[in-house]
């Protein structure tokens, strides 16, 4: 699929997904900028995307990524990760279906997830006992609004961060 020449692409998909590995290796080989909705708003906001939970709920963290969404897809030339949950609101699924760039979305299995997350104490939607029913809900109901969404979709499956950049590489 030919991509326009400074068109953007926007990388989304379920936490553990590999969005922000992914994209700073498909960054460097598309020769294009990397950044993160979330990272931009700890650059921003000063503080951790956990502590913007605690202090806003995600109701006000919901506000903040849509704001900065809205602001990174006026950027040309990039390469944009979001957080697992950009697809619930309704702004944010509108932005998405809208945007002239494009959309990937990386498709993975909780088993996946679980493994790429065993390490992580942050993520605010993981705290406490229960991952995999957790993500399992999250799974059952955004899986559909991310294909909603997706111009394009990758099973990230076993591969490695740097086997997905290949793989969706080659096919742009
Ligand atoms: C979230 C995923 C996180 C982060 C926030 C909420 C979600 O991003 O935006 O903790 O709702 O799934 P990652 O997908 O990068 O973990």
């Amino acid at each position: 699929m030919p991509l326009k020449k400074n068109a953007n692409i926007i990388l989304i998909g379920p936490m553990g997904a590999g969005k922000t590995t992914v994209g700073k290796q498909l960054a460097m080989r598309l020769g294009k900028t990397f950044c993160d909705v979330d990272q931009e708003l700890e650059k921003r906001t000063g503080v951790p995307v956990n502590l913007i939970f605690d202090i806003e709920k995600e109701a006000g963290f919901r506000l903040r990524e849509t704001a900065m969404l809205t602001e990174l897809l006026q950027r040309e030339n990039c390469i944009i990760a979001t957080g697992g949950g950009v697809v619930v609101t309704d702004e944010n699924r509108q932005l998405l279906a809208q945007t002239p760039h494009t959309v990937v979305y990386l498709k993975t299995a909780v088993k996946h997830q679980l493994k790429r997350l065993k390490r992580d104490k942050q993520r605010p939607l993981l705290q406490g006992a229960g991952r995999r029913e957790r993500l399992m809900k999250l799974a059952k109901e955004r899986n559909p609004l991310y294909e909603s969404v997706a111009d394009l979709s990758f099973a990230s499956g076993r591969n490695s961060a740097y086997g997905m950049a290949q793989k969706i590489a080659d096919y742009l």
